[in-house]
């Protein structure tokens, strides 16, 4: 396998963010060729390529467009997800830094697919500097005839609004997004009706990931063959993969799916000298951690899956032995706990318990009833909550008991026998030797 640079192919190049630099090296030939088609052969060459979300759960693009119904008389919307908020997730705000057109032809062919005449582009708002590059990007293509009435001569007319997000992760689940983009306060909506039936503003909505997007424009202009010559039958294609953490060359690295872990491991300089790797994460905090044992195994969404993790966003964290994993995993349940929007009991009430235990076993406090707790109050989070944050949220916990187990069990005070916190205190403070 090797790196294969096609959106990071021109970074390195000087003003690579500009619309000249990316004309110059075939940008808006996609666009191009796609509104010489029809939209729905646009959706079917997406829907050959296999392309699959990179927004974290791997949807299939192509499906995703081919659901919003036609002809109903209601407006449709594009919506670009770019709140990357997820720990450890780092892929999309660089894209958009150095590449900022090839999201923007995307966004033009996408919604020409869906039959959207208003896209919107939603972009986490810690980040000023990507918001005014992703909007002079905006700019330039408007300057050229690429947004506006009638673009290149047809009767497609498209605008774009990029929108700046108020630096809550749970903006990032789809729906809760919708409701930000409203102007509500982001929390997720029930679903069904799944957004592609009412979504913004009630109407046909298609909502994908920044990186989704981005790999529309090369996609149509090469064809779904090309896509499907990389990658496996099930992911197929090439991925940003971002590395972070502990190795001497933290950056994205562009490779095709099916590209081992270890080979990532070495674009990116190994483990940094002089230690060893402890643990890593394929794809954001929300998935499970694996091992040095798992070094070799191939990044594709079906390989990570039958590990027992997940692909996720494709951005690996790397820890080496210097690393508490107690510690690591109390950090991520704060995170979660301090970005659960409230809604739903068992993530309002079940991570702030859950922070409360963890920070026993960080303080040398913990007891095995705690561990039993924290098991129980994952399971009691997984699957009953009302979105994926939820989920998220009772992840980290037993991925690292799998492996880590000794490691809450070194506290000194842990004892054989003891009681169930609850019936002494709620402040979890009181768990006694019976
Ligand atoms: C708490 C939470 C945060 C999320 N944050 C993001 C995000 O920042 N960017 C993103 O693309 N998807 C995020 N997702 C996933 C989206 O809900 C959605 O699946 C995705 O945008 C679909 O795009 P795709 O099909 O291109 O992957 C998040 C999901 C959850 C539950
Ligand atoms: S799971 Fe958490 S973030 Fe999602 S709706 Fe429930 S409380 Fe909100």
């Amino acid at each position: 396998m090797a790196l294969t640079p096609i959106l990071t192919a021109n970074w390195d190049k000087p003003k690579s963010w500009t619309f000249d630099t990316y004309t110059a090296t075939g940008g808006y030939q996609g666009l191009k060729k796609a509104l010489k088609m029809a939209p729905d052969e646009v959706i079917n060459i997406v829907k050959d390529s296999g392309l699959r979300g990179r927004g974290g759960a791997g949807f299939p693009t192509g499906l995703k467009w081919s659901f919003v119904p036609q002809n109903d008389g209601k407006p449709h919307y594009l919506v670009v997800n770019a709140d990357e908020s997820e720990p450890g997730a780092c892929k999309d705000i660089p894209l958009m830094l150095a590449n900022p057109h090839a999201l923007v032809e995307g966004v033009i062919i996408a919604s020409y697919a869906i039959r959207a005449k208003e896209a919107f582009i939603y972009i986490r708002g810690e980040v000023p500097h990507v918001i005014r590059r992703v909007s002079d990007a905006v700019e330039q293509a408007k300057a050229n005839g690429l947004i506006g009435k009638n673009i290149l001569g047809t009767d497609f007319s498209i605008n774009i609004v990029v929108h700046a997000g108020a630096g809550a992760y749970i903006c990032g689940e789809e729906t809760a997004l919708l409701d930000s983009l409203e102007g509500r306060r982001g929390q997720p909506r029930l679903k069904p009706p799944f957004p592609a039936v009412a979504g913004l503003y009630a109407s046909p909505t298609v909502i994908n990931n920044a990186e989704t997007i981005a790999a529309v424009p090369v996609i149509v202009l090469n064809g779904a063959d090309w896509h499907k010559s990389m990658g496996t039958e099930k992911s197929p294609g090439f991925k940003l993969f971002a590395l972070s953490g502990h190795v001497e060359r933290p950056g994205i690295y562009e490779a095709a799916l099916g590209t081992p872990f270890s080979e990532l491991l070495e674009y990116a300089g190994g483990v940094r000298k002089g230690h060893k790797l402890k643990f890593w994460i394929p794809g954001g905090s929300s998935v499970p951690m694996l091992t040095p044992e798992h070094v070799d195994i191939p990044m594709t969404y079906e390989d990570l899956q039958a590990a027992g993790t997940m692909l996720g966003t494709g951005t690996p964290m790397i820890f080496d032995e210097t690393v508490s994993v107690v510690r690591a995993v109390s950090r991520w349940i704060e995170f979660y706990k301090h970005e659960s929007c409230g809604k739903c009991t068992p993530c309002r009430e079940g991570t702030g318990w859950m922070v409360g235990l963890l920070e026993k076993f960080e303080h040398g406090e913990g007891k095995h009833a705690d561990l039993d707790l924290l098991h129980d109050i994952s399971a009691q989070i997984a699957g009953r909550s009302f979105c994926a944050l939820g989920d998220a949220a009772a992840t980290p916990f037993p991925a690292a008991m799998k492996y880590f187990k000794d490691e809450f069990e070194q506290a000194e005070t842990i004892a054989p026998h003891t009681v169930f916190p609850f019936e002494k205190s709620h402040k979890f403070e009181t768990a006694s030797v019976s």
